[in-house]
């Protein structure tokens, strides 16, 4: 039944002008719009992993197997140099390969060194069956791009495909053929420190952004000598840690689980992930390495997942630290009969699962089922066909191309913050061209290390150019270079030769941040302000009262609220990977212009934190302090606020400012259906202009919110966006369609529905877009 009625445009002139700019040439970059995410493309891998072809295959290989052969292919052990754990067993791997008694490997890198592994599986085992070699190729392999939270801030799903294009073929090159990503976990406390792995806060774009994963390692074709299989992590809601520390807690309703946690594991399964990782943390009091709820409820019968799940490094162990397996053997069954089909380095499966299944306490038809998912994926991989890699291709080159495409990766991800003008200068940035002298200050201006970020795979510092190196090679002898401190350093010897750098120059950059290994696993921190003396060598050096530029580096939101207020310019650069430099250089001169958008709220303080958008409503709002900057200051001591902070983030989700202004106008709500039963179809329509003298993209975003349900909503929801590239004066219309997906909430009954009522629309730039107008769902 398709009733249908239109909606009243509520605003037909909103403008929101955003970003401004001094006029600057040379900007003709030009950037590709990317629509609001589409859905998946096909063939999936997950088609691959039903095929009936494919699984006689794997029935008729199980059906020669022994119980010791069966347990390896659920075994896996780390091997080689890199080390992601807890160490300790010592296991002689090339004696168990031919008994078959490993099914993967992982942390051993390079064609030679995995076709040792591979060569004794394949020809010295009964079976012939091939190794899956697994590794944490998290934002690159070797050619590094910049860390995931940055490359979620591009708000630009094709160029992450791009990047875990490069990043498979050349880990294939290296003989891994199983990456441990993407890690899609809602990351909503800037405390833990794997949100720098994250695509932050929002299950709309980090759908998107997982979505874009998938398709760039698998290619839809498991089967590609340059697809690697990829690993969905950490199943689920690892990200909620409580406090933000660490392997900790979580514990939510099953409502906030599939509305908020759940969705970007959901997407990236149905583009056809071929596996999953199990989180280390408990969920509701079940360790998720044992959670039937969610390993086998929600995602093998609820949404059909055909593919193998590895437990996390040594989780299955960890299950007696948890205090629900007593001993081992308990460990193993708990965690195979919830659903973990590979046990990751805890050498329990190895050790205890043919006890377990002799003593009648462990089905052979589980093992079985688990063999089979491990066997699915080696099959569909090719693994029987092609398990080797090839060594004798050339050594590693960091291309040109590649280069290329992480020197636009990490321009993408660049937010610029804030670009306030400065009496008798102007906007600092882009910078001036006839600027006679530039003093770069600070830890981070030369650190290639760093710029790395944490899980640096095969990344090479060696490669990486500094933003010194850069701007050295920009401005010549106009650069002064002081460090000033260092990342941790407490010792302010170094202050005095900077500030008199900052007093001799014409513009001050100042390089500072966190470094690298302060994030990433086990690296949660409870404070969020820059490290060691950092915020008072940026006090003294701005205090020299030469216009300060500032460039951050870090791995998840830092608590700049001083420079927010006292610096003029602010680009977050996170870790932008092996072009850091030249990508910084471009955005910081003007030739690129600079449109990333927070993927993450910047908070005052960590006493804020969890901090997001899609906070629930309180009964006691505090007003214009739920959304805005600075907060009122109401008289009413009785709302949801703090006494000592804003409840507002110094810099909120989506935000992020061009050189160039855009305005929004000619809002236009059209609604097809309209009924509850009949969602159909929301069109939202907006004319976006770029009414500036340069070219730049623009990030239009919708926002909704569902104004009365009967449950609570959050005060506004990213539901869409789209990347476009607008020339001076032009303008795009731009659509955004919602359905019921985007309408829908968990409402008590766990159902998924959308009620009759009334959404507000909200349109721009940020998640601060004034309102737009409304639509209402009929009964
Ligand atoms: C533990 C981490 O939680 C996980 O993300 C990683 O893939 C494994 N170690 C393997 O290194």
């Amino acid at each position: 039944m398709n009733r249908s009625h239109r909606h009243s445009i509520a605003s037909a002139a909103l403008v929101l002008l955003l970003g401004c700019s001094p006029a600057i040439a040379g900007l003709t970059r030009k950037h590709k719009v990317s629509p609001t995410p589409a859905p998946p493309a096909t063939p999936h891998a997950s088609s691959q992993l039903e095929d009936k072809k494919l699984n006689e295959r794997v029935d008729a290989l199980l059906a020669q197997m022994t119980l010791p052969e069966k347990i390896g292919q659920l075994s896996q052990f780390t091997a080689g140099s890199t080390i992601t754990g807890p160490t300790g067993q010592k296991l002689d791997f090339d004696a168990m390969l031919p008994k078959g008694e490993i099914g993967s490997l992982f942390n051993v890198t390079g064609a030679k060194e995995t076709n040792h592994y591979q060569h004794i599986a394949v020809e010295q085992s009964r079976l012939h069956i091939p190794l899956l070699f697994g590794l944490d190729v998290i934002h690159g392999h070797r050619t590094t791009f910049p860390v995931p939270l940055a490359m979620a801030a591009s708000f630009d799903p094709d160029i992450v495909q791009q990047a875990c294009r490069v990043a498979g073929t050349e880990a294939r090159q290296d003989g891994i053929n199983w990456v441990f990503s993407p890690m899609v976990d809602i990351s909503r406390d800037a405390r833990w420190g794997r949100i720098v792995e994250s695509a932050g806060e929002d299950p709309y774009l980090g759908s998107a952004i997982a979505r874009a994963y998938i398709r760039g390692y698998q290619q839809g074709d498991l089967s590609k000598s340059d697809s690697v299989a990829a690993s969905v992590k950490h199943f689920a809601a690892y990200g909620a840690a409580e406090a933000g520390r660490d392997y900790n807690t979580t514990d939510m309703s099953e409502i906030r689980l599939r509305q908020v946690y759940l969705p970007p594991y959901k997407a990236a399964v149905d583009e056809g992930a071929a596996t999953v990782m199990s989180a280390f943390n408990a969920l509701n009091g079940v360790p998720e390495t044992a959670n039937p709820f969610t390993l086998t409820k929600i995602l093998r019968k609820e949404w059909g997942f055909d593919g193998m799940v590895v437990s996390d490094y040594g989780a299955v162990g960890e299950l007696m630290k948890h205090g629900i397996a007593g001993d081992g053997a308990t460990a193993a069954q708990k965690a195979l009969t919830a659903g973990v089909d590979m046990d990751m380095e805890s050498n329990l499966y190895h050790s205890r699962l043919a006890g377990l299944v002799e003593s009648g306490k462990v089905p052979m038809s589980v093992v079985d089922e688990a063999v089979r998912r491990v066997l699915r994926v080696k099959f569909a991989m090719g693994l029987f066909e092609h398990p080797y890699t090839d060594e004798n291709l050339p050594p590693y080159q960091p291309t040109p191309e590649k280069r290329g495409l992480a020197k636009k990766a990490a321009e993408e991800s660049f937010v610029l913050l804030k670009n306030e003008a400065v009496p008798g200068t102007g906007r600092l940035l882009p910078l001036a061209s006839d600027l006679k002298s530039v003093a770069l200050i600070g830890p981070l201006a030369d650190d290639a290390e760093d710029m790395i970020g944490s899980w640096g795979a095969q990344g090479d510092a060696a490669n990486t150019k500094t933003l010194r190196g850069a701007l050295a090679d920009k401005l010549g002898t106009k650069l002064t270079y002081v460090k000033g401190t260092d990342i941790l350093s407490t010792d302010s010897s170094g202050f005095a030769a900077a500030v008199a750098a900052a007093k001799n120059a014409d513009l001050v950059i100042l390089a500072l941040g966190e470094a690298g290994s302060m994030t990433g696993e086990a690296s949660s921190r409870a404070h969020l302000t820059l490290p060691g003396n950092q915020q008072q060598l940026m006090q003294a050096v701005t205090a020299a009262g030469k216009p300060v530029v500032l460039v951050l580096f870090d791995g998840r939101p830092t608590a700049i609220p001083w420079a927010a207020t006292h610096v003029p310019a602010i680009l977050e650069a996170w870790f932008p990977g092996v072009e850091a430099g030249t990508a910084l250089v471009s955005v910081l001169t003007g030739e690129v212009n600079p449109a990333g958008k927070l993927p993450v709220e910047f908070p005052y303080s960590v006493g804020q934190e969890p901090l997001y958008l899609a906070q629930l409503p309180t009964g006691r709002p505090a007003g214009d302090a739920d959304l805005s900057h600075p907060p009122t200051n109401s008289e009413e001591k009785y709302l949801s606020r703090y006494i000592d902070a804003p409840n507002a983030p110094v810099y909120p989700f989506g935000w992020g400012l061009s050189y160039a202004q855009f305005t929004y106008s000619n809002v236009k709500i059209e609604h097809t259906g309209g009924t509850s039963k009949d969602v159909g179809e929301i069109t939202v329509g907006v004319d976006v202009k770029n009414i500036s003298s340069v070219p730049g993209v623009e990030v239009a975003q919708l926002y909704l919110h569902n104004t009365v349900a009967s449950v609570s909503q959050p005060v506004r929801e990213l539901k869409g966006f789209h990347r476009i590239f607008l020339q001076p004066g032009e303008s795009q219309h731009v659509e955004f369609k919602l359905h019921f997906d985007d309408l829908a909430f968990y409402n008590v009954d766990v159902q998924r529905v959308v009620e009759p009522g009334t959404f507000d629309v909200y349109v721009g730039g940020s998640s601060k877009a004034d309102k737009a107008g409304s639509f209402s769902v009929l009964e």
